[in-house]
């Protein structure tokens, strides 16, 4: 059969069109291919950031033993450490709620608040300072701060630790471990030894970070990839404890004075320690006031930039993460929560 003049180049334009088209086609797949590639390079440049919790340093002056740690969860948990009884330490710090006490600010003695938010006693041993604007420079320092704050304990020491004399348990106990007297000292050891055993390190992202690739999902990765990148968290949360230990104002509107308190430098308004991320499964709500109830509340107040308050850091910054970001930062912090304690 032959072909008309117009056909013919109609047929010849349609096999260039198949022809191209083919091309077009293997280019589309190479380019998929590629983009792939960007992403499992991504994911790994920025899993190389990332540590593993690492080993518990333990103080020179306070060596660790079963006993002594016995004892100091005992005494964790015992009420007769407050004014009338009533209050232990497990009552801001309790083991189902990470360490924490999932209130905004804690109700000590008679239901009296605080204006802080119950820090996560998980992993406390690995911080350089204590409390949200790190008044404390030790684990065995902080232990005696609440026992005395009136409104937390409001337990004076020296007759607490008269009272305490009074149990036959603890004089044994304290001979045994310490072969001494019961002391503000050592009572400070044993609960400072009891914390640096409250540890969170076997999360999803730690046995993924120990080369299980199937632990956490491609979401988190991706969210893995923000946290080292595009928002910026890791320049205040990196190291292995995913904080740095400095403090900053990250915008938080109030009128906590934070560091302030404790150096006095107007400078200081307002910054906070950074905190460690590993258990936040549990430890809601969040921030030194726990004004954020979820995990997806605190990357939407990065994600704009803060509230813009007058001392801020210059390190929080609008972010534009779009909502798939937000969701797959969000599956990243999530996969820093292990089981339970
Ligand atoms: C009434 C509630 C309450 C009680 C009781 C309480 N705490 Fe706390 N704890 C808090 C709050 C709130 C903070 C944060 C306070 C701040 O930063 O000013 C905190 C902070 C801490 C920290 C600091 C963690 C960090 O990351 O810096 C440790 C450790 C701690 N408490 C241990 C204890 C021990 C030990 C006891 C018992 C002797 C105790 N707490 C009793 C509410 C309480
Ligand atoms: C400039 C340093 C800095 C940067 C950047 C930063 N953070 Fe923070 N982060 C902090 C400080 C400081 C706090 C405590 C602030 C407070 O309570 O006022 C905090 C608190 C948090 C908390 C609450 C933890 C708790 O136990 O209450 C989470 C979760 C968190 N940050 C995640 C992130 C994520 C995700 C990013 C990135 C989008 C990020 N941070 C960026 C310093 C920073």
């Amino acid at each position: 059969m032959e072909m008309k003049g117009w056909e013919k180049r109609v047929t010849l334009l349609a096999i260039a069109g198949g022809i191209a088209g083919l091309f077009i086609l293997g280019g589309c797949t190479d380019a998929a291919k590629t983009s792939k590639n960007v992403d499992a390079d991504a994911i790994a440049e920025a899993k190389q950031k990332f540590q593993p919790l690492g080993k518990m340093p333990i103080p020179k002056n306070n060596s660790m033993s079963p006993e002594k740690i016995a004892l100091g969860e005992t005494l964790f948990k015992d009420p007769r450490l407050s004014g009338n009884n009533t209050v232990s330490c497990m009552t801001c710090h309790n083991p189902g709620l990470g360490f924490s006490n999932g209130t905004p600010v804690s109700a000590g003695i008679e239901g009296k608040l605080g204006t802080r938010n119950s820090l996560s006693v998980l992993n406390a041993g690995y911080h350089t300072s204590f409390f949200w604007d790190g008044r404390a420079k030790t684990l065995e320092e902080q232990a005696l701060g609440p026992i005395e704050n009136p409104v937390e304990m409001d337990q004076n020491l020296d007759e607490l630790i008269k009272e305490l004399k009074g149990v036959a348990d603890y004089q044994q106990k304290f001979k045994k471990v310490f072969n001494d007297e019961i002391t503000k000292d050592n009572l400070a050891k044993a609960i400072a030894a009891y914390e640096r055993t409250i540890v969170m390190d076997k999360t999803p992202f730690d046995d993924y970070l120990a080369g299980n690739e199937e632990a956490i999902s491609k979401e988190a990765k991706q969210g893995m990839v923000l946290f080292a990148g595009k928002a910026n968290c890791m320049v205040c949360h990196g190291g292995p404890t995913l904080s740095d230990n400095q403090f900053h104002n990250i915008g938080i509107s109030g009128d906590d004075p934070g560091l302030l308190n404790v150096t006095k430098k107007d400078e200081d308004r307002g910054k906070f320690r950074t905190p460690q991320l590993r258990g936040l499964m549990y430890t809601a709500p969040f921030m030194h006031n726990g004004q954020f109830k979820t995990i997806n509340e605190v990357v939407s107040f990065y994600n704009k930039g803060g509230d813009k308050t007058p001392n801020q850091s210059e390190l929080i910054k609008p972010l534009n993460l779009t909502k798939e970001e937000e969701k797959a930062l969000v599956a990243f912090l999530e996969s820093l929560s292990g089981d339970k304690k």
